[in-house]
């Protein structure tokens, strides 16, 4: 019997990726919802999530699944996101521009309340982790459709998750990772000064070796999943780390 069913969008790449191959349960099942190929062992959902079309898919096998669950524990980890596009938002490529605000605002909160309406009716622990950002506190201009995004979705956590509180349901969390090393720094880093004035910031905490691996940063994502931190928490790693 499979005592852990684990979700992961974002699979495929980055702190995703290295949340799949970590799953610190032994046995767990884990399902990868990304376009590209996701790692050996992990099962494969392919889908594109700033299609909203595509939601009710996941929707469906999070339910498939979680009507025949008798385990122990249901996790969503939704990393899918992108960093694009870095410009102005007057200036931007406008179809690019929406839709990034639907995979980076709106697919979050759609697909978090699909399992949370998926899986209401098992006696299992359940947990939802959003993966936020410190750019949801911080005003980058050229950056319009990540940051406001993720503040969004920090504020659907602390919504959701207190609703969750009040029926003893699922913990929901948001937690930042701090700057890691995958390719969403890389984008940072190969845009102009002109469309993202911010650049230097991140090319500086390449240099200095500041950035996280996308491993530890897993180590500590899977750390909070464990911890008791409770629901509705909207936490920075780089704060816990500091005791903050
Ligand atoms: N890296 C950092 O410094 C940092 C800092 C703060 C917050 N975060 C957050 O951490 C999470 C992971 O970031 P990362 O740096 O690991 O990113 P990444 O390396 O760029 O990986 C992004 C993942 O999202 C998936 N994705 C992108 N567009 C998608 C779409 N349309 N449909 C389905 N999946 C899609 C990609 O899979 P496919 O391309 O295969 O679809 C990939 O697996 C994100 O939520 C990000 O906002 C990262």
């Amino acid at each position: 019997m499979t005592e852990n069913l684990v979700w992961i969008t974002g699979a495929s790449a980055g702190i995703g990726k290295a949340m799949a191959v970590s799953v610190p349960w032994p046995g767990s099942r884990v399902v990868g919802i990304c376009r590209s190929a996701v790692p050996a062992g992990v099962e494969h959902l392919s889908l594109d999530l700033s299609r909203p079309s595509e939601w009710p898919k996941l929707a469906e096998a999070i339910l498939h699944d979680a009507q025949k669950f008798a385990g122990l524990r249901l996790v969503l980890v939704h990393a899918a996101a992108t960093v694009g596009p870095l410009a102005f938002a007057e200036q931007a490529n406008q179809r690019e521009y929406a839709d990034s605000v639907v995979l980076n605002a709106a697919a979050p909160m759609a697909i978090g309340a699909a399992f949370l309406h998926a899986t209401s009716g098992c006696d299992c622990e359940r947990i939802l982790l959003q993966l936020s950002s410190g750019a949801s506190r911080s005003i980058y201009p050229g950056w319009s459709s990540y940051g406001p995004s993720k503040a969004a979705v920090d504020h659907w956590v602390r919504t959701v998750g207190e609703e969750q509180s009040r029926r003893g349901g699922a913990r929901v969390l948001g937690v930042a990772p701090g700057t890691v090393s995958t390719s969403m720094q890389a984008s940072l880093r190969s845009s102009s000064e002109e469309s993202f004035p911010n650049r230097s910031k991140f090319v500086d905490l390449h240099e200095k070796g500041i950035l996280t691996s996308p491993e530890t940063a897993a180590a500590d994502l899977w750390g909070v999943i464990r911890s008791d931190l409770p629901s509705g928490s909207v936490v920075d790693l780089r704060e816990l780390a500091s005791g903050g």
